[in-house]
């Protein structure tokens, strides 16, 4: 049976295979748990992810709603997978679909790199503007699903940087049991 808990803390502190960024399209790093990786990952993330050649490609190093991964570095994770959440607008410009495809998009690099454990910030409710309760319903039920059609024995950490987001995770999975 997978184990989906959420947790109050900094996800760069997590002993999990990878920690989930909520990254930008040019995956350049940023403020916010993306600045906060980057420092505790040191350059040679900022390096890697380089290479996906974000600021010259026009979708940048990774299109909105996708995810690509890249290793740990000085992290305790093995690896580190790069979210790029929606901006959010007014929920009429495929917010929830695209932010449905980071979660799924995660899930599924980690599966094939026979993730074991995964933590996740809750992406684009910080500078992305995403209202919180929706993300995180959006988050578990995508997580969930998932791993109902999955047979990988993964353990999912919702990292909760706030008491408030930590709530709402708690109250969305404990609905959804
Ligand atoms: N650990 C866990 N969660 C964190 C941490 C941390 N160290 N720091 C911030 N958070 C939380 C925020 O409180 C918020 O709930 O991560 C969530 C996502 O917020 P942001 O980091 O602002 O990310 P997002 O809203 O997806 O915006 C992404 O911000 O930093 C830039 O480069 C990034 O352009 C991108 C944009």
């Amino acid at each position: 049976m997978a184990k989906i808990v959420a947790v109050r803390g900094d996800i760069t502190r997590e002993s999990v295979d990878v920690i989930v960024n909520a990254a930008n399209t040019t995956l350049l790093g940023g403020g916010g748990v993306d600045g906060a990786i980057h420092r505790a990952a040191g350059p040679d993330l900022l390096a890697e992810c380089r290479t996906f050649g974000g600021g010259s490609q026009p979708l940048g190093g990774c299109p909105t709603g996708e995810a690509r991964i890249t290793k740990g570095y000085k992290l305790a994770a093995k690896y580190v997978i790069h979210a790029v959440g929606p901006v959010y607008r007014d929920g009429g410009h495929c917010e929830a679909e695209k932010l449905r495809g980071c979660y799924v998009h995660a899930m599924t690099l980690a599966a094939e790199n026979s993730v074991r454990s995964i933590a996740f910030p809750s992406i684009s409710t910080g500078v992305y503007c995403y209202p919180g309760k929706e993300a995180c319903g959006i988050a578990v039920k995508t997580v969930r699903a998932f791993l109902d059609g999955n047979q990988e024995a993964m353990s999912v950490r919702f990292v909760c940087f706030s008491e408030e987001d930590l709530e709402g995770y708690r109250r969305q999975l404990g609905e959804e049991a």
